[in-house]
């Protein structure tokens, strides 16, 4: 949070803003609090911190502080905030793990109205006097501003921040070339990621007449220098105090000033820089163009005015500014009456996403007449710059505003406003039709004003009626927060006070989560001598290495040294899966080699002076077709079969053949991969800290790599900020190559890798392509069901193998189809190499088979839910691979979900609505899910513990899992809490350690709580059973009295637990096997709307019913199924990854890779535990829950697609459409086919080369 005085209205004004962007010397003058200012565990908590973490709003706590901050910089502002600005605070922060829906929980309990789960008395209150006061010194500095020039000089760039506009002008006279930094949110990325440089930047932060605001009879005049959040809140003053003809163009402008961006970069961006950077997409040029905006220019000359019009927005030389010139402010003048301004916009997701296409529209008819007197529209989106279609509007003026000159607009307006196929972004056929499909919103929203006018006025000119099946082409989605219910078994009225098993406990560090006080990989402070180390990879995607010339990057200063594969005195991995490449690099992002530095900025420095030449190799492989084709293949095929497929076929009354797409997805967790490698004096010891899901498997390859012993190489791992797959294989590859380095130099390695590297490098769910047939009954019985599919594993094997495995095991869901046959196979292709994955196929396999049985639906004209049910396991049956398993629970689940979702009552309220409403469609599934937990490999389950006793009686905990975020610590802790039957307080976990517990396996499979668990409950009991004598002896004595007798009778307080583990084998040759220990059940109903013209979607509300039989932690397992599901959901419905023709990742960052947002959640959101019933073979009985949500995620797409097959068949779009997730609004806007996707010009795939290419 920053905190600054205004200058003229005298108040401090607090805001929160994006750290990463934000220049240091832009604070001069200002307070800075950051999350460790806020509170503290060892002194006081802020009630943010405290509500968030027992609200259970933490998992991995990688993004809490920066919740906190937005939270606290809220309750600063509005100590009893509204729902809508709560929203709007947390809007732009991203959480990957919890699903927000309790984040969103503990900043309710400040709202003026909570529903809320907690008794008010449960936390401490906020008390606004006991804040952080703005430091005097300052308050002195701005109540008498000195108006000398400040000027900070840096190595290679010189901040000037003059007192006056005069020195300003004087200043900007003298360096023309010099950009004037306001918010740094254009510059700043460019200097980050473009390599723009700029010696001089002058600051105007000082000049108070850049955020004046004067305001006319006619207009507005706004100070270039005010942020989009001031412009903000100016326009909504001015909105409410003018009548509402006058304020169109503000209201307009209002619209997106709240999607634009989050709150965080509206605080810091100015108008003045918005309007001057012309983004291609800016939300606010298409409109300010429109609403005839004046841009007030100044310099040393003196003041002119310039239209902000399309030649500005074109960037002519002859409507710019001068280099010498300012932008002081901008006039926007009122709107009159018979003039209508419209702004729109599509975006990938509803907040914190530019957009793809985006408009302002105004129209002025004549008087009491429908005769158009002018018309202006600008396009954002859809060209270099933003696109005025002057010509179509001047063709249109004095046309009557009908249907007639609404066909004529729409060609004019395709015809001026031309894409071309290869068009940067892609997305062509979409934005065509957005440009139509905005301007028939704007002919409805246009006539639906002037019906107004004419209720005034009944004697008026007749306007064509709006039929009342069209008014929902009208209504943008709203932003909202979800609501709902979380249900859970309380354990029962016998279980002692202190047993904490079966209770929701807060994560063990969620207050340290949320005072930023828990140390993550990177917080561990620079050791002595400590070097950075980046990494160098390559551009292309198949070629060999002819040269590598590393001279000019050993040159630079603070370049210690390059490591390449030569280096390594070990093995460099594997002979398919080597950590640098060679001779040949296989992907772009193949790592090559790494340069090792003193810092970080030096090391990236150098690593852009590398000279690498290669020759381009054949083939070159990105898609799955081309796999196909060139038979390129990680590994054989896996198959399973039962009964006789072809024959069904050719019994049953219909057979249907159809295609599912599925996009990958990255792992997007909040921490990325990073590692920091100490070797040690003696003995070639090494210490390495690394965010790991596997550090064992770290340690071995380090000691492969290094042809050391595993014994000498320690691996820590104190927590892991969000793991989902993604740091289970990857994490081995950088510790060894940075302890190459650490060899090599002798020095302590930091390797740390930026979002766009590790999005680049590390690959992530596997992609996936499926031809499905199947054969049914004309009562929807299915009777075949013959399945292929290829994922796309990327250029080396990784999991390939195993993960298509887990995908035919787990292809068959829930149904019971007695002639099946599933085939698989991974591609080898020239794109990074895709690993682990939550649910490790399953979410992408199990889209064929329920897109088989909506298609079966569809044939039979019945309800897909029917299907389900038909077709579902009824009866103790075996699956396909012969493992015998027991339905009831997933029954139970199915039925619980209809029930609690009122299914059926509202199914019929959806079609009515459907009926009703033409351009909007609501649409419902309900998804049956049976998940198998573990891995099919009996060794894979098998887990240890240390349990120490020290002789005050605290216990320490050491076991094979690690912390994810997943709350396994806690559940440890819970665990010998019960075991042991002393209080968690006694208890202690420091960290997970290969010199503590060694050999450990993954975590990973959903199962880590189960067999740790297991594993401490065996060292718990061994203890016990040691103490077992003293006990009896003296059983008043207390914990510590016993602990004091087992010291000085020489009895071991320290044991090793061990978990045998689950017997689990898979013979593919029979197809037959036992290859998971239990399965968890589920069923998830989910509703939505969508908007036929764009393609948006509103999540209206989910209900998931989860079989986690006994919970150890119904907290934190709800907290699983709530992330699992959203993390779910992204994956089918916006995280679209983008690849060039050449193979190179788009999608590097947050601005092109959209995970769901606060605002993304659905609605209503209810959760429940279904109440035990059974008895797994897992400790105490519960069940893992990490993986299984996120499938659920699917009922989200298949309610999308039952929107989308309902406004199909109403606008007789007959023939089947391939389903592709995920159901971006590209996809569903395209898929719901209407005259405007008919009158869009297609152009012939053969004549140009697109932008981007499918790769599944
Ligand atoms: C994460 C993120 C998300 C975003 N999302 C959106 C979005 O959804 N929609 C959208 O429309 N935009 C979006 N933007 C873009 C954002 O609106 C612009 O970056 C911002 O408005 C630029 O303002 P600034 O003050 O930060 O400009 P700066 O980066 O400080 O400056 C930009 C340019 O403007 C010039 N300049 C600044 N002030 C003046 C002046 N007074 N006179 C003359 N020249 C001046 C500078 O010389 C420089 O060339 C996003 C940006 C980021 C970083
Ligand atoms: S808790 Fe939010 S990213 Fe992990």
């Amino acid at each position: 949070m920053v905190s600054k005085r205004d200058p003229l209205s005298a108040n401090i004004r607090h805001f929160s803003i994006t750290a990463c962007l934000v220049p240091i010397c832009s604070l001069y003058g200002a307070a800075v609090t950051t999350v460790e200012g806020v509170g503290s565990i060892n002194t006081r908590l802020h009630p943010v911190q405290e509500r968030i973490a027992k609200s259970h709003g933490t998992q991995c706590g990688f993004c809490t502080p920066g919740m906190v901050m937005s939270m606290y910089t809220l309750l600063r502002n509005h100590p009893q905030p509204s729902e809508e600005q709560l929203l709007e605070a947390l809007g732009g922060n991203l959480c990957r793990c919890t699903g927000y829906r309790p984040i969103l929980a503990s900043g309710r309990t400040f709202c003026v109205i909570c529903t809320e789960l907690f008794a008010e008395d449960e936390f401490q209150p906020l008390d606004p006097t006991q804040e952080l006061i703005f430091p005097p010194e300052l308050l002195r500095m701005a109540e008498k501003p000195e108006k000398q020039t400040l000027i900070f000089r840096g190595e290679r760039v010189a901040w000037i921040s003059p007192g006056t506009l005069k020195d300003l002008l004087e200043l900007k006279a003298k360096h023309p070339e010099a950009p004037l930094i306001s918010g740094n949110t254009s510059l700043g990325p460019a200097v980050k990621s473009q390599g723009h440089f700029h010696p001089i930047l002058l600051s105007p932060a000082r000049i108070s007449e850049l955020s004046m605001v004067s305001k006319t009879s006619d207009g507005l005049t706004i100070g270039a220098g005010c942020s989009l959040a001031q412009v903000k809140d100016i326009l909504a003053e001015r909105v409410s105090e003018l009548p509402e003809e006058k304020t169109q163009t503000y209201r307009a402008l209002l619209k997106h000033l709240r999607s634009l961006a989050s709150q965080q970069i509206r605080n810091m961006a100015s108008l003045g820089g918005h309007i001057i950077s012309r983004h291609c997409y800016s939300d606010l040029n298409p409109i300010l163009a429109v609403g005839n905006a004046t841009l007030n220019l100044i310099s040393e000359e003196g003041t002119r005015q310039i239209p902000l019009n399309e030649h500005f927005l074109a960037g002519l030389a002859s409507a710019d500014l001068k280099p010498e010139e300012i932008l002081e402010s901008v006039y926007i003048p009122h709107s009159q009456k018979w003039e209508f301004v419209s702004a729109f916009r599509q975006a990938q997701c509803q907040q914190n996403a530019l957009a793809d296409v985006n408009a302002g529209m105004r129209v002025i008819l004549k008087e009491g007449t429908d005769t158009i007197k002018d018309l202006s529209i600008a396009y954002g989106g859809v060209g270099a710059a933003t696109v005025s279609a002057q010509k179509s509007c001047q063709q249109l003026v004095g046309r009557p505003w009908n249907e007639l000159m609404l066909e004529e607009a729409c060609r004019l307006l395709l015809e001026e406003v031309s894409l071309p196929g290869w068009a940067p972004g892609g997305k062509v056929e979409f934005k065509r039709t957005l440009v139509v499909s905005f301007f028939f919103k704007f002919y409805l929203e246009v006539l639906q004003e002037l019906k107004k006018l004419v209720k005034l006025m009944p004697d008026s000119h007749h306007y064509p009626e709006i039929s009342d099946q069209f008014l929902s082409a009208l209504e943008d989605f709203p932003i909202t927060g979800p609501q709902g219910v979380q249900r859970y078994q309380r354990v029962g009225s016998h279980q002692s006070l202190q047993d904490p098993v079966g209770r929701p406990i807060m994560h063990l560090s969620g207050l340290k989560h949320a005072t930023g006080e828990a140390i993550f990989c990177d917080d561990i402070p620079m050791v002595d001598r400590e070097l950075f180390m980046v990494l160098v990879t390559s551009t292309r995607a198949h070629a060999k290495i002819i040269s590598v010339d590393l001279s000019e990057a050993l040159d630079l200063p603070g370049v210690i040294d390059v490591i390449t594969a030569e280096d390594i005195p070990g093995t460099n991995g594997s002979e398919d899966d080597k950590l640098m490449a060679v001779d040949e690099v296989l992907c772009v992002g193949h790592i090559i080699c790494a340069v090792v530095a003193e810092t970080e900025v030096q090391a990236k420095s150098a690593t852009e002076k590398i000279k690498i030449t290669y020759e381009d190799l054949e083939p070159v492989i990105f898609t799955i077709n081309d796999a196909i084709k060139h038979n390129s293949f990680l590994c054989p095929e896996k198959k399973l079969e039962q009964g006789n497929v072809e024959e069904a076929f050719e019994k049953v009354d219909q057979i249907v053949e159809g295609e599912v797409h599925v996009g990958g997805q990255e792992h997007f967790y909040m921490e990325t991969q990073r590692v920091l490698v100490i070797p040690k004096a003696e003995d070639k010891e090494l210490d390495i800290y690394v965010s790991t899901q596997d550090p064992a498997h770290v340690q071995k390859t380090v000691s492969s790599t290094l042809n050391i012993p595993i014994n000498r190489i320690t691996c820590h791992v104190k927590r892991v900020g969000g793991g989902f797959g993604g740091k289970v294989g990857r994490p081995a590859v950088f510790g060894a190559i940075a302890a190459v380095g650490a060899i090599k130099t002798g020095h302590p390695i930091r390797l740390v890798l930026d979002r766009k590297d590790d999005m680049l490098i590390t690959g992530g769910r596997h992609p996936l392509f499926g031809k499905y047939k199947v054969g049914f009954m004309n009562n929807g019985r299915i009777k075949a069901l013959d399945i292929e599919c290829f994922v796309n594993g990327g250029c080396m094997l990784d999991d390939s193998e195993l993960v298509t495995e887990s995908l035919i095991l787990k292809l068959e869901n829930a149904y019971k189809i007695r002639n099946l046959r599933f085939r698989g196979r991974a591609c080898m292709t020239n794109l990074p190499s895709n690993t682990a994955f939550r649910g490790f196929g399953f979410p992408q396999g199990t889209l064929i088979t329920e897109s088989c049985i909506t298609a079966v639906a569809a044939k039979c004209g019945l309800l897909p839910e029917k299907i389900r049910e038909k077709n579902m396991y009824k009866t103790v049956d075996k699956t396909i691979y012969k493992q015998a398993f027991s339905p009831e629970t997933l029954i139970r689940c199915w039925n619980e979900c209809l029930d609690k979702s009122s299914f059926h009552s509202r199914r019929m309220q959806v079609e009515e609505f459907n009926k009703k409403n033409y351009w909007k469609k609501k649409g419902m599934a309900i998804i049956p899910m049976k998940f198998s937990v573990g891995f099919a490999a009996t060794s894979y389950h098998q887990a240890a513990a240390l349990v120490h006793i020290y002789t005050d009686g605290s216990v320490l905990v050491t076991h094979g899992g690690n912390e994810l975020g997943q709350g396994i610590h806690t559940k440890m802790l819970q665990v010998a809490s019960r075991e042991l039957n002393i209080p968690m307080s006694s208890l202690h976990i420091c960290e997970t350690s290969t010199a503590t517990v060694p050999n450990t396996i993954a975590t990973a499979a959903s199962i880590g709580s189960d067999v740790n668990g297991r594993a401490v409950q065996n060292a718990c009991q061994i203890l016990l059973k040691r103490l077992e004598p003293i006990i009896k002896k003296n059983p008043e004595g207390t914990w510590e009295d016993w602990i004091e007798s087992a010291f000085e009778q020489r009895i071991s307080l320290s044991a090793t637990g061990y978990f045998r583990g689950y017997k689990a084998f898979m013979d593919w040759e029979k197809g037959e096997g036992d290859p998971f220990p239990y399965y968890v059940y589920g069923a998830a109903c989910s509703e939505v709307e969508i908007d036929c013209l764009t393609g948006a979607h509103k999540k209206i509300r989910t209900d998931i019913v989860m079989d986690a039989c006994c919970s150890l932690n119904p907290a934190i397992d709800i907290g699983q199924v709530e992330g699992s599901f959203i993390q779910g959901m992204g994956l089918y419905t916006t995280e679209e990854l983008k690849y060039s023709p050449e193979g190179v990742l788009y999608s590097r960052g947050p601005d092109e890779y959209k995970i769901p947002t606060i605002t993304d959640v659905p609605e209503e959101f209810n959760v429940s535990l279904l109440p035990s019933s059974q008895t797994p073979p897992t400790i105490y009985s519960s069940k893992g829950l990490g993986e299984s949500g996120m499938f659920l995620g699917s009922s989200v797409f298949f309610a999308i697609t039952d929107a989308v097959a309902t406004a199909r068949r109403e606008r007789d779009t007959v023939e089947d459409f391939t389903v592709r997730s995920p159901a971006t609004p590209e996809r569903v806007r395209m898929a719901c086919a209407d005259r405007f996707t008919e009158m869009i010009p297609r152009d012939d795939p053969k004549t140009f080369r697109p932008w981007s290419i499918p790769i599944a």
